[in-house]
């Protein structure tokens, strides 16, 4: 049995079916890639496992216990983190800040007024998550701002770390970064699956996503159209599965592009 299970998930906004009895598992240590057209479903399916909205029908499992009836709170407690394409970064702030956002350490005296933060202890365990991804961000002591998209991805990533998560969503990790910078973030999920974490990859960018996945997840109109082993399969074959089965001329288009 896989970590985390969807099964037969249904939700509609308003008129709208958005979901339709969709499947998709991931297990500890394996990366799932999520992927589909614009508008499939891919950010509503992960919205709901982390509970932000609430399925119409089907059920979500985590080590085969329903977490339906948990809040987003509790869900997180379970271990469940999703890193949103926005990152929700502070960027006026410092890494260790943003690491510890609403949480940070703090000093009491003879245990009894609390209040200050303890910077220096912040500063080091900010500096040990970073080093436990094998990233190296220069200088943490500055706003997250001034990092580059791919800086404050890891930090992001980070941030998720601290959580202790046992699943980690990404939702276009790696969509607004420059080349050099997809490939870092694409080595910091090898070290989240090498450290036991099962990840979902959502991502527009197929190339990535066949190189760093085990499995391929399609997202059609809300339907899950395949469950692919990436070592099994092909572009074509994503590409084909996305765009519906008849359509091969666009699959053949796509997979000329690149
Ligand atoms: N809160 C909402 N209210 C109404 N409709 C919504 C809401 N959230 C999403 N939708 C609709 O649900 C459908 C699926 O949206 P979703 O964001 O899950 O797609 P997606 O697969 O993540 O697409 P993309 O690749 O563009 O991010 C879309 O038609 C969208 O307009
Ligand atoms: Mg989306």
């Amino acid at each position: 049995m896989s970590l985390l299970v969807l099964s037969n998930i249904s939700k509609s906004f308003g008129p709208v079916n958005v979901l339709h009895h969709a499947n998709m598992s991931v297990d500890a240590g394996e990366v799932v890639g999520l992927v589909g057209d614009n508008g499939a479903g891919k950010s509503t399916l992960m919205k709901i496992i982390t509970g932000i909205y609430k399925a119409d029908a089907g059920d979500i499992t985590l080590d085969g216990q329903s977490i339906l009836h948990l809040d987003p709170g509790e869900r997180r407690a379970m271990g469940i983190e999703m890193i949103y394409q926005d990152l929700a970064l502070a960027k006026q702030q410092d890494v260790a800040s943003n690491i510890f956002l609403g949480r940070e350490p703090v000093k009491s005296f003879l245990g009894i007024i609390p209040g200050m933060v303890d910077k220096r202890t912040m500063d080091r365990k900010a500096q040990e998550m970073i080093d436990r991804l094998g990233a190296n961000l220069p200088a943490i002591n500055r706003p997250v701002g001034t990092f580059s998209g791919g800086q404050q991805q890891t930090i992001a990533i980070a941030r998720a770390l601290t959580f202790d998560p046992r699943v980690v969503i990404m939702d276009e990790p790696t969509a607004a970064l420059a080349v050099r910078e997809v490939q870092s973030v694409l080595d910091l999920i090898r070290q989240l699956k090498k450290q036991g974490i099962a990840v979902i990859l959502i991502s527009h960018r197929l190339n990535d996503v066949l190189s760093v996945t085990d499995r391929i997840v399609v997202l059609r109109h809300g339907r899950t159209e395949a469950n692919l082993t990436t070592s099994q399969t092909t572009m074509t074959k994503v590409v084909s599965a996305i765009v519906g089965g008849d359509d091969m001329e666009a699959a053949a288009a796509h997979e000329s592009a690149g």
